[in-house]
């Protein structure tokens, strides 16, 4: 069952968010080469509990930590913990925040200090198809348009979408109705309605989409070996368009229907 949320809701939904993109918005200043990924989930969880939010992802599924810290070949799910992020590493820190039950989850992958250009090429390009499936979370659009327009634009460059995993309906609970898949033809599924909260998270490879999930029961991998990146916000769909609920305050396109991927705009 797909839920719609009442304005009240989403402003909840807001607030929960602001604290989700705070956090982010720290941790992507602090990180840095030396530190350990278990030392940023523990300045992530101190800092969503310092906004009076719970961090979402402890106990979900036995998970026990307030991020996923996914390196490099890790695409999502990489679990903190000792690991040392050293200079030219890809950093993917996914972080949920409850607050007054209801949830927001939002994603972002940060490079340690200088990385290649192909790897800032990845990561431009999947945040710009984060951008470009959120553009199309207008009223009266199909749920499909999302992931069309983003499996265009990764293709377009020469990457990966990841099919494994999805975008996910999100309120009182983490994963809700409906999934949203990142790739797809347009014009499919349900018609997109005001009140509709959806987390779109684009995971875009380098190589092969191809994924596989290592031992430790989390940790999802390009089965090539090749970067993956990912972006994630929560969206509210309103009568005015697409609102992102965990959108950062700087550094941040602050407005979805003028957002253009860098080539366009040079165009
Ligand atoms: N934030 C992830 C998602 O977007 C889920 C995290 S899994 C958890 O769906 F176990 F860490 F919670
Ligand atoms: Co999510």
């Amino acid at each position: 069952m797909i839920t719609i949320k009442s304005p009240r809701e989403i402003e909840i939904m807001r607030r929960s968010g602001k604290i989700t993109s705070k956090t982010l918005a720290m941790l992507m200043q602090t990180v840095r080469a030396g530190m350990t990924t278990g030392e940023v989930d523990r300045l992530a969880e101190e800092s969503i509990r310092s906004m009076g939010g719970i961090p979402t992802f402890v106990g979900y599924h036995g998970y026990k930590h307030t991020i996923c810290a996914s390196v490099n070949d890790e695409v999502v799910h990489g679990i903190p913990g000792s690991r040392v992020l050293v200079e030219g590493d890809l950093l993917s820190i996914d972080i949920g925040t409850t607050l007054e039950g209801y949830v927001s989850d939002s994603a972002v992958t940060v490079p340690i200090g200088s990385v290649s250009a192909e790897a800032t090429r990845l990561m431009r390009v999947t945040q710009e198809c984060l951008m470009l499936g959120i553009a199309q979370m207008q009223k009266g659009n199909r749920l499909s348009d999302i992931g069309a327009a983003i499996q265009a634009h990764a293709e377009k460059h020469g990457f990966g979408v990841v099919r494994d995993l999805v975008g996910h309906g999100i309120g009182t609970k983490m994963h809700e109705e409906p999934q949203v898949p990142n790739y797809g033809s347009p014009g499919q599924g349900p018609i997109l309605r005001p009140g509709l909260c959806l987390a779109i998270e684009p995971m875009i490879t380098q190589g092969s989409f191809t994924v596989e999930t290592l031992d430790d029961g989390w940790t999802v991998v390009t089965e090539d070996g090749k970067l993956a990146a990912h972006f994630e916000h929560t969206i509210a769909i309103t009568d005015e368009g697409p609102r992102i609920l965990t959108l950062r305050d700087t550094g941040e396109h602050q407005d979805v229907a003028r957002f253009r991927p860098k080539e366009e705009v040079a165009a």
